[in-house]
């Protein structure tokens, strides 16, 4: 994780810095970009620059204007509650870099829930963060003029979790083939497009979204399938029935914020999103790295393909989850 000069230029020249020396500390957990932490004058903040390829197994390119529309979303979320998101302090202007203030002491929900801390009521106030953002961006040409990021989302969603398995799965080929032109079809608000529980700090306010790379306006589902996956991939992971509960809380939490459309249709393609996000996360590009066991892939891997072939709303779904297949 290579700092160059220019990066330090330019956190001087927007005042975060002054002249002596900058420490920078790099934060884990990135595959997309460098994340560094750097203590200054006026506090920790983070800086973040997007990588051209991606640190995983299969090659992965991106465009870096991902920077720009991470840098819009959290201004945006932040609009509609400033608690959701980290504060942005400057947009730098080498490598599509930004600057965000460091949230300190809130750990990672991912972390949290591996650890075996799960809290439903954390998990409801992600839902309604999530939908809140949705409800005050639906039908509005001004956030849909500002995110016109069909290709970035084509290609860090729709091609590696939904076409790269149907282009290895006759079977379910059809209905994935069918998703994807659904998803890309449907303009209606402004998604997050990385709802993941490695994305959102545990803050003491409740939820704080970060990452919004791939933020795209296009189809809400998508956010609340992102999300909800995660929680019934830990689920069977862990054998917890707590995240069956928690991915429930936060279901019914983001039910109750849609205003924009009959709740129900989000539900519905909501529903068959999951089915295919499942089955992504243990056959697609990005495989869920604590999902290792054979016998946790079989179970989420018999169900996914039965939902995608004969999909169920998102509350079902999660109401008949299994965790084993005893
Ligand atoms: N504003 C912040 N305050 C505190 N910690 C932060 C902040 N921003 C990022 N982090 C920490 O850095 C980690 C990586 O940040 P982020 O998810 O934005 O980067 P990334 O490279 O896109 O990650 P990945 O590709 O793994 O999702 C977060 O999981 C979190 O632990
Ligand atoms: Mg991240």
């Amino acid at each position: 994780m290579r700092v160059d000069a220019d990066m330090i230029e330019d956190l001087r020249s927007a005042g975060l810095v002054g002249e002596g020396d900058v420490a920078f500390e790099p934060l884990t957990g990135g595959v997309s970009c460098d994340v560094w932490k750097v203590e200054t004058p006026g506090g920790p903040i983070v800086v973040k620059r997007p990588l051209e390829q991606l640190r995983v197994a299969a090659e992965w390119h991106a465009p870096v204007e991902r920077g720009t529309s991470e840098v819009r979303w959290l201004k945006r979320a932040r609009g509609v509650d400033p608690r959701i998101a980290p504060e942005v302090l400057a947009e730098l202007p080498t490598g599509h870099a930004f600057a965000m203030r460091f949230l300190p002491g809130c750990p990672v929900w991912k972390d949290e829930l591996m650890a075996g801390h799960v809290d439903g009521a954390f998990a409801a106030q992600v839902g309604t963060g999530i939908a809140a953002v949705h409800a005050a961006t639906a039908h509005n040409d001004g956030d849909r003029s500002d995110f016109p990021n069909d290709e970035m989302f084509r290609a860090l969603r729709v091609d590696p979790f939904l076409l790269h398995v149907a282009a290895h799965d006759v079977e379910l080929a059809p209905a994935l083939t069918a998703l994807a032109g659904d998803l890309a079809s449907r303009k209606i608000a402004l998604v997050h497009g990385d709802v993941s529980p490695k994305n959102i700090l545990v803050g003491p306010d409740g939820p704080v979204f970060l990452d919004a790379e791939c933020a795209v306006y296009g189809d809400p589902a998508f956010d609340l399938a992102f999300c909800t996956t995660h929680l019934l991939l830990k689920a069977v992971w862990s054998g917890d029935a707590r995240l069956n509960e928690a991915a429930a809380a936060l279901v019914g939490a983001y039910r109750a914020g849609i205003d924009w459309e009959i709740a129900d249709d989000v539900l519905r393609r909501a529903g068959a999103l999951t089915a295919a996000l499942l089955i992504a996360r243990v056959e697609g590009k990005s495989p869920a790295p604590y999902l290792t066991d054979h016998e946790h892939k079989r179970i989420v891997r018999d169900q996914a393909r039965a939902l995608l072939l004969g999909p169920a709303p998102l509350d079902a779904l999660v109401a008949h989850w299994k965790r084993t297949l005893a």
